[in-house]
Formats: structure tokens, sequence, C-alpha cells
């Protein structure tokens, strides 16, 4: 499934985002164009912007301050991607060099720093407090997911419930806040606001478990990322949560020695024992089940173009391979 779909409902906005995009990197400092450029021009799914031009739309929204705070999400979401290839040593992201294998790790952070500062700014412009509230609350909590995640690193003891506590502050949180930011441009009731929020958190949480399905079952060039990243750095994901809780003795030694020595030797026997135990499978059925809550929260919504791309969405959140 690919994300066709958005175009003759949301293209000419998307095109609009991308230009607010590109018109907020021209710093006369060289090197910020040249690592935002890398990133930004590298392409991305940009479904977290998509997301928040569908609920807007879904609303009834009639402005165009929705493709600055798409822009805006985009950006606060690239940021984070910087700062995060560097934690994650990763090498590859969009297809290409990632820009700490590129630039550095020292100019990946700062760019990064300069991003979230942009996204500020853009922000601010919109002068809503209730959106500048919610984008600061969301922020903070990708942050706080980022550092608990780091402080997991290579716990091969990690349950489920420690897992989704990660996956909703790193991830969910900011789709939820692009979800309720539309809302609430499109002056919806709390009622809608509160479905559209729902929505998109668990969105958001389907969303990152495929991300980690696919770290160990997709195609390097679909996923325009190295597979098996999650494991040479030692991040317990629900695959191997799962596998370690269903697998014989020795596959749960062989998936516990990998996380704890971080590496890839052990990479094909983990994989060997996921499929086995069906642990990539029980990972997207808990995926599909996440779409399936999310749809249910749709039907506050009158139907639209927007309204149906949004239930499509929640069905790709699912069964994407890239
Ligand atoms: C990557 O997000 C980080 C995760 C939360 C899994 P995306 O898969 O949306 O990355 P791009 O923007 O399409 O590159
Ligand atoms: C998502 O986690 C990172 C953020 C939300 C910043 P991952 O580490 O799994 O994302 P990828 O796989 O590098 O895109
Ligand atoms: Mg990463
Ligand atoms: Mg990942």
């Amino acid at each position: 499934m690919t994300l066709e779909f958005l175009r003759p409902v949301i293209g000419d906005d998307m095109a609009g985002v991308d230009q607010v995009l590109r018109e907020s990197l021209d710093s006369d400092v060289v090197l910020i164009r040249e690592v935002a450029s890398h990133i930004i021009a590298g392409g991305g799914k940009r479904l977290r912007p998509a997301l928040l031009l569908l609920a807007a739309r879904a609303c009834g929204y009639e402005g165009t301050d929705h493709r600055t705070l798409a822009a805006t999400i985009e950006m606060i979401h690239t940021a984070t991607l910087l700062h995060d290839d560097v934690v994650d040593e990763s090498q590859l992201r969009r297809g290409h060099a990632t820009a700490n294998a590129r630039f550095g790790n020292a100019a990946s952070v700062l760019v990064g720093d300069y991003l979230y500062t942009r996204a500020f700014q853009l922000m601010v412009s919109v002068n809503r407090m209730r959106v500048m509230s919610i984008i600061a609350d969301a922020t903070n909590l990708i942050s706080e997911g980022e550092v608990l995640q780091l402080l997991h690193m290579r716990d091969a003891a990690l349950d489920e419930r420690a897992y989704f506590d990660v996956i909703e502050r790193k991830t969910a949180k900011l789709f939820e806040a692009a979800g309720r930011i539309g809302a609430v441009l499109g002056g919806a009731g709390r009622n809608v606001e509160d479905a559209l929020a729902r929505y998109s958190m668990h969105l958001g949480t389907a969303f990152q478990i495929m991300d980690d399905v696919l770290d160990y079952s997709g195609d390097a060039g679909e996923i325009g990322k190295n597979v098996g990243d999650d494991l040479e750095e030692g991040k317990m994901t629900l695959p191997l949560i799962r596998a370690v809780a269903v697998g014989t003795p020795d596959e749960a030694d062989t998936i516990r020695h990998a996380i704890t020595e971080g590496g890839l030797t052990d990479f094909a026997p983990v994989v060997r024992a996921l499929h086995r135990t069906g642990a990539l499978e029980y990972a997207r059925e808990r995926a599909q089940a996440e779409s399936d809550a999310a749809a249910e929260c749709l039907g506050v919504l009158a139907p639209s173009p927007a309204a149906s791309s949004l239930l499509q969405l929640s069905t790709f959140a699912c069964r994407r391979s890239y």
C-alpha cells in the first residue's frame, strides 16, 4: 500500500507545506542549508503534516495556517530524526547517508536544534495559544520518550508495558499533536477534537510498531534505512519482547544475548527465532488492532474526502512496507 491516495485530497496543501519548509531553511549559514536540505529534500513520507492537513479539512477548515503548522510539525519531526540518528548511530535515512554519516555528529545535533527553534518561530507566527501549548507539551514528551529509551538500551528485560510507554511518547504524541491541531484549526468541538487526538495516538502507535517490524523484515531499498539497526544498538522492541516470552529457552537466550552484547553477529539466529515464534506476525496484529481502534474514533466525523483519507491512513499505518 502507498500514500498515493492523499494526492487528490491534499496534493496542493502538501506542495504548500513543502514550500514553507524550503523557505524556512533559507539561512545564510551555509552548513545549516546543507544539512537541513540534505535531510528535508531527501524526501520522507510527510505523514505527520498530511495528518494535520486532513484533520483540519475534515473539520471544515478553509484558511492557510494549517500549512504553516503542518510544516512546523514536519520540522520538529525532522529535528528528532537528526538527533535520533546520532544517538542510534544510524547510517542510512530516506535512502541516503544520514546527516551524521555525511556531516558528523556535531553538525547533526546543532542543525537539529536549529530546526527545533525554526519550528517554534513558525508556530509562533500563527499566534494561537492553544496550538503553542499542544506543541510545547508534545515536544517535551518526545524528549522524555527518547531519554527513557536510552535508559532501556541493552535492557533485555523490557516488557510490553514499558515498550508501549516509550513509543507513545517518542512517536505517538507527535501524531496526536498533529491531529489535535487540525481539529483546533477547524474549530471542532471538544468531542471531535478528542476523538481526532485518540485516532492520531492509535495511528502513531500502529506506525511505530510497524517501524519496529520493518527493522527486521523490511527491504532497505524500500524503507530507506538499514535493516537490523535496532538489534545492533541493543533496542528491545515488540517483536523481540514477544519472541522471548513465547520462544524456547535457547531462542530467548539468543535474543537476550544479542540485546545485551549489541552488534549484528546474532542477526540471522534472531530473525529465525522471530519467524519460528510468529513474533513478527504477533506485532503486525498488534499494529492492526491499533489501526482498528484508530478507525473507530473517526465515527464522529461527517463524511468527506478528508475523513475517508484518514480512514485509509489508518490502514496504511499497519500495511505499509516503507
Ligand atoms: C521515522 O518516521 C521515525 C519513526 C517514528 C518511526 P517516518 O517513517 O515517518 O520517517 P520519514 O519522515 O518518512 O522519513
Ligand atoms: C523513532 O524511533 C525515533 C523518533 C521518534 C525520533 P526509531 O529509532 O525506531 O526511528 P528510526 O527507525 O530511526 O526511523
Ligand atoms: Mg533510530
Ligand atoms: Mg526504527
